[in-house]
């Protein structure tokens, strides 16, 4: 009898302030291969975000809504800690491009080195997307540049309000 494969739970963590088109076509490709996809917000107030961790939460689980075995979670402190106690044996990454390598590089060989039976996986970001971060988005934004194709359009209208609201500069 063939043995039952093993379900593949997957973390795919972020600072998601805000989210952009290039997570999310991480994550739509990423659903596609594990059984469920938690994206998680790292709750640093540390980082000084431009969105709080609930108007993230809000902001993700409005566009996350057409992908059924993707959900959204929360985490402080270590990441494979966190992993673990959500029972998830794979995190999930994006990279850009060859900048993203090194740190990206470090980070899993850390978290391996934390808990070896958590692996990393990194998605190639598609060429479309290799160019957007969320830091550039809200810089051209904040400057009141144009930011349509580059985040769900719903985060563009947030991104607008905070703006005219608060006249910050990134
Ligand atoms: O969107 P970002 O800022 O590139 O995400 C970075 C993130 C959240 C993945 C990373 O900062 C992280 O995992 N932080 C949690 C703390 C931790 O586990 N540190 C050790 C990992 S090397």
């Amino acid at each position: 009898m063939a043995e039952p494969t093993a379900r593949i739970i997957a973390i795919y963590p972020g600072s998601f302030d805000p989210i952009t088109n290039g997570h999310l076509a991480l994550i739509a490709r990423g659903s596609r291969l594990v059984d469920r996809l938690i994206v998680s917000i790292l709750s640093n107030e540390a980082k000084q975000p431009l969105f709080s961790v609930e108007e993230r939460v809000d902001m993700l689980e409005e566009v996350l809504k057409p992908y059924p075995n993707v959900e959204v979670g929360l985490f402080g402190g270590l990441l494979v800690d966190y992993a673990a106690e959500r029972g998830a044996n794979l995190i999930l990454r994006g990279i850009r491009a060859i900048s993203d390598y090194e740190y990206e590089l470090q980070m899993a060989l850390m978290n391996r080195r934390l808990r070896p039976n958590i692996e990393t996986a990194f998605l190639m970001a598609g060429e479309a997307y290799s160019f957007i971060s969320s830091h550039l988005v809200k810089e051209v934004a904040s400057l009141g540049g144009n930011v349509s194709g580059l985040v769900p359009p719903s985060i563009e209208a947030r991104l607008k309000h905070r703006f005219q609201q608060r006249s910050v500069r990134i």
